[in-house]
């Protein structure tokens, strides 16, 4: 197995075996905004194998002109490299190509297979297969299920011995609408391939920031002494978008930000602070270590989730200068729409190491602005030895990782200004991903993709991480969907304000904890 974060193995990628990507939902949003610029700039930065090949999937009927067209527009508006370069554009875009076909109709699989068979004659070579479902989360059993009958997904049948290709299938959230629907498509996934072969798609993973969380805890001998309950008082993790509901309010109405970001993204960030040194950098040993945490996090009993979260939806407000409306008035939003655009919790991981240190978790849409961040928040010194000085109160240190945007680490320090009093002040020292390494860093997919291409699953969620996460959340979930449960209501916050009053009490009430850090 590879090893994601030793760089010198990037060089090697050209090695890489001719791929074949298709990917369901291709005239989608995700398609056109993400995947298909995050292959784009694999292929610009010459980390896509030299033999390879794009074949879209969707319902929509469109030639395969019409389909690159449409890429190529969505490019220009959402590429991190834009299309300066014309024949790079054009080469990569002559390997791409359109299928119309229902997601259900074994005739699609039929003759995808057939394009799939003639690529490989074709080129004389075998190519390794992705099946990337890019699509509603209704078609997440259909397509492996089809793909596995028309025979795409059993690797002894599509390929040989000698060359043990594996047909991959990567799927995008939500996996699953609770535990019982998450366990169910792990199960019925599992008949149709093997876990090897299931690809988890979260794309935080992908984060350059979040990996470096890994690499800053496993690298830095000073650090990991002191990352337990003994030095660390608290740990907050906040997930904050300016932007509303958009247009997914058909989808986000029924989901929630529970669903939609702490489920999966904020409980992956909890894993990589909170997990043990893995026996090795490897999917399994990594994916270990994070289903252990995942499992010591005290599920919250739903008669206490009044007392240890709090759900808010954002009302008219303004947003850098602009009125912006509630989300009851969002194109989309059911009328009596219950659904939370803000979360807030305290998990406690009942653990060797975390035993008593409280993890706040906050994310919201329409806050003042984007940013998410992971805040480690040591003890204070057990003495005040500047006391008779002109000295208040001593504060932590804090040591946070910006992982977007402005992706960096500080370290809140306490220092004394110049001049002929002592006087004790806070200051960061901090490091910036922008100018320490001078380059702009990839987006997360395109990791992903690459890392799916080299059979490397490390960045991908198990099945397992999956139900165990699902459980953490259900309880408030049933908590906040039970009609007849009044305790948790539904506060209401401003947009361009950092959520409900109550969110902040929840954080405020713990003794020595003045609120939630200052993003
Ligand atoms: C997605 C959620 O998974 O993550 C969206 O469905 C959210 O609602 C998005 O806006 C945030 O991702 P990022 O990378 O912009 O932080």
């Amino acid at each position: 197995m590879t090893n994601p974060f030793k760089s010198s193995e990037l060089t090697s990628l050209r090695e890489l075996p001719p791929c074949a990507v298709v990917i369901f939902g291709a005239s989608g949003d995700l398609t056109s905004r993400k995947l298909v610029p995050a292959l784009y700039n694999l292929f610009v930065d010459g980390l896509l194998p030299k033999q390879f090949e794009v074949i879209g999937v969707a319902r929509r009927d469109m030639s395969g002109e019409a389909f690159v067209q449409v890429l190529e527009e969505s490019l220009k508006a959402h590429s991190r490299r834009k299309l300066s370069d014309k024949a790079a554009w054009q080469t990569f875009s002559s390997h791409v190509s359109y299928l119309s076909s229902e997601f259900d109709a074994p005739k699609g699989y039929a003759l995808l297979k057939e394009k799939l068979e003639a690529l490989d004659r074709e080129s004389g070579i075998q190519h390794d297969r992705i099946f990337y479902l890019a699509t509603s989360p209704d078609y997440f059993e259909i397509i492996p299920k089809q793909l596995s009958v028309a025979g795409l997904l059993n690797s002894e049948h599509v390929f040989s011995s000698e060359s043990p290709g594996l047909a991959r299938v990567i799927i995008e959230k939500p996996f699953g609408h609770d535990l019982a629907s998450g366990r169910g498509l792990n199960r019925a996934l599992a008949s149709y391939a093997r876990e090897d072969q299931i690809y988890r798609i979260d794309h935080y993973l992908g984060k350059e920031t979040v990996q470096n969380l890994l690499v800053f805890r496993f690298s830095n001998g000073i650090f990991e002494p002191i990352w337990n309950h003994k030095y660390i008082s608290h740990v907050e993790i906040s997930v904050c978008e300016s932007v509303g509901v958009g247009n997914r309010a058909g989808y986000f109405d029924r989901a929630g930000i529970l669903r939609d970001i702490v489920q999966n993204h904020v409980m992956q960030l909890l894993c990589l602070v909170a997990l043990e040194p893995p026996v090795a950098f490897e999917a399994d040993a990594v994916r270990d270590e994070k289903v252990k945490v995942l499992r010591s996090v005290r599920v919250i009993p739903q008669s206490e989730v009044s007392q240890k979260a709090v759900r808010g939806r954002y009302l008219a407000g303004h947003i850098a200068g602009k009125d912006v409306p509630g989300y009851l008035a969002e194109p989309g939003v059911s009328e009596d729409s219950v659904t939370e655009t803000f979360a807030a919790m305290e998990l406690m991981i009942d653990n060797w190491r975390w035993a008593g240190v409280p993890f706040f978790i906050r994310a919201g849409k329409r806050l003042p602005k984007r940013v998410t961040e992971i805040s480690v928040h040591f003890h204070k010194v057990p003495l005040t030895l500047f006391s008779g000085e002109e000295v208040d109160v001593l504060r932590p240190n804090i040591l946070s990782f910006q992982i977007q945007p402005d992706e960096g680490i500080s370290l809140k320090i306490s220092a004394k200004p110049p001049g002929p009093k002592v006087q004790v002040q806070p200051v960061n020292m901090e490091f910036s991903y922008g100018t320490s390494f001078g380059v702009e860093p990839p987006e997360a997919y395109e990791r992903l993709l690459l890392d799916c291409m080299r059979k490397d699953a490390t960045l991908f969620t198990r099945n397992d991480e999956i139900e165990e996460s699902w459980k953490i959340v259900m309880p408030i979930l049933g908590a906040w969907s039970d009609k007849g449960y009044t305790s948790c209501p539904v506060y209401g916050y401003k947009a361009g304000t950092w959520g409900p009053v109550a969110a902040d009490e929840l954080i405020s009430k713990r003794v020595g904890i003045s609120g939630w850090r200052r993003l």
